[in-house]
């Protein structure tokens, strides 16, 4: 297939973008770099051997991504590009709703003038808001809590809209729980701008010397340990599940939706544990306040994407640990440290 991957320079978008090309598949990257960096992209050729075609374009300008669709015959859009800080969000909501509902909309006019009606899109656990209905099915309603949570939110209606009303659209909304990890040659990882506000590469930046502790936000949660439990997924696991919704999708129209989780659920101070196992040394930490807007528990019914699209996480908690630290260790400062 010929797949076009928005924000494919990115964390998640870069280890997709890898297993395509190892599938024999035929990419194209379109991203504005705001939050990655074209090293992704050199290292990922390196890893595959291939090359892959970057477009380096901003999904608000329309032209750019009408040119893009102009000059290809593409198989299937894989749509990663956007922001995803929920803090930021919550400052910031104009951007938020323009680069994630606009961008996204200038491309679902790029695709349906170029006659490109399969998708497959990051959408997120975050749309769950506060249900703690664990094991979270898809069923649920849609209730998000802050601005970003919203805009994947009204993502997934506008893709949903679309598909009801032209039957040719076939869209595969994901909805990613707590990625974490890296490919296992430590090459390519996640390189969070400035201070992590997510727990494994904070751990991790702990664990490299650049900050003296965890904070762990809250210990009197309803959970056996008090601390907050989520599913982390292996970035390598949700990269796979691309791949498996572009197959499924394949041969069938409509709008589905799947978790991408391992069903498991794993507590902050389990965390903290497993990471400190991988590094043989213990990871200090302090008790703070809980963060506001978190939930005490979210994990994966995954159970529609283990019977639909025959897909399941295979990595655990401490692969996870493993492959964030070789990929941390080596890179101290993400891409940066190689230029
Ligand atoms: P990322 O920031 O590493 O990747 C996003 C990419 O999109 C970046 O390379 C960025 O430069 C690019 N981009 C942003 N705005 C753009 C624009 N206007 N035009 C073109 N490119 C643009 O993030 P990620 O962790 O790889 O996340 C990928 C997707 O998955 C996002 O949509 C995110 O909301 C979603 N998601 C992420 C998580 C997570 O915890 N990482 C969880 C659930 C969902
Ligand atoms: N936590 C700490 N200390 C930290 C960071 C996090 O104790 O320094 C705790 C949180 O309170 C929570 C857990 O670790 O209990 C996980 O927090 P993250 O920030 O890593 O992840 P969230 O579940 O809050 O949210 C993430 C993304 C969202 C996305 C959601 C589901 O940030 O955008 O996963 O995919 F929507």
């Amino acid at each position: 297939m010929k797949v076009l991957v928005t924000g494919g320079a990115g964390y998640i978008g870069s280890h997709t973008t890898l297993c395509l090309l190892e599938e024999g598949h035929e990419v194209v990257v379109f991203d504005n770099l705001v939050n990655s960096s074209l090293e992704s992209m050199r290292r990922v050729q390196d890893l595959a051997g291939r090359t892959v075609e970057f477009v380096e374009g901003d999904l608000l300008d329309a032209s750019a991504v009408a040119s893009v669709f102009s000059g290809a015959s593409f198989d299937a859009v894989i749509h990663f590009a956007g922001l995803k800080a929920v803090g930021e969000s919550v400052a910031d909501p104009l951007r938020y709703y323009r680069t994630n509902v606009v961008g996204t909309l200038n491309l679902l006019d790029g695709m349906n003038a170029a006659g490109v009606r399969r998708l497959v899109f990051s959408s997120s656990a975050t749309v769950y808001g506060a249900s703690e209905d664990v094991p979270l099915p898809e069923s649920l309603p849609l209730n998000a809590t802050n601005p970003y949570g919203r805009t994947k939110e009204q993502i997934e209606d506008i893709l949903t809209d679309i598909s009801s009303a032209d039957e040719r659209w076939s869209i595969g909304l994901l909805r990613y729980f707590n990625p974490a990890g890296a490919h296992s040659s430590g090459r390519i990882g996640e390189d969070p701008r400035g201070i992590p506000n997510n727990l494994v590469p904070f751990v991790a930046q702990v664990a490299v010397g650049r900050h003296k502790a965890v904070m762990v936000f809250g210990n009197d949660y309803p959970t056996p340990d008090g601390t907050g439990i989520r599913d982390y997924i292996h970035v390598m696991d949700l990269a796979e599940g691309h791949l498996a919704a572009l197959h499924f999708l394949k041969d069938r129209t409509g709008a589905f939706q799947w978790n991408l989780g391992t069903g498991q659920g794993s507590s902050v101070l389990e965390v903290i544990e497993a990471f400190s196992t991988v590094v043989s040394k213990k990871i200090p930490y302090e008790f703070a306040p809980r963060r506001k807007g978190d939930a005490a528990l979210s994990y994966a019914d995954a159970s529609s994407a283990r019977n639909q699209l025959r897909w399941t996480a295979k990595r655990d908690l401490a692969r996870m640990c493993a492959d964030h630290w070789n990929w941390q260790r080596s890179n101290p400062r993400g891409y940066d440290s190689s230029l």
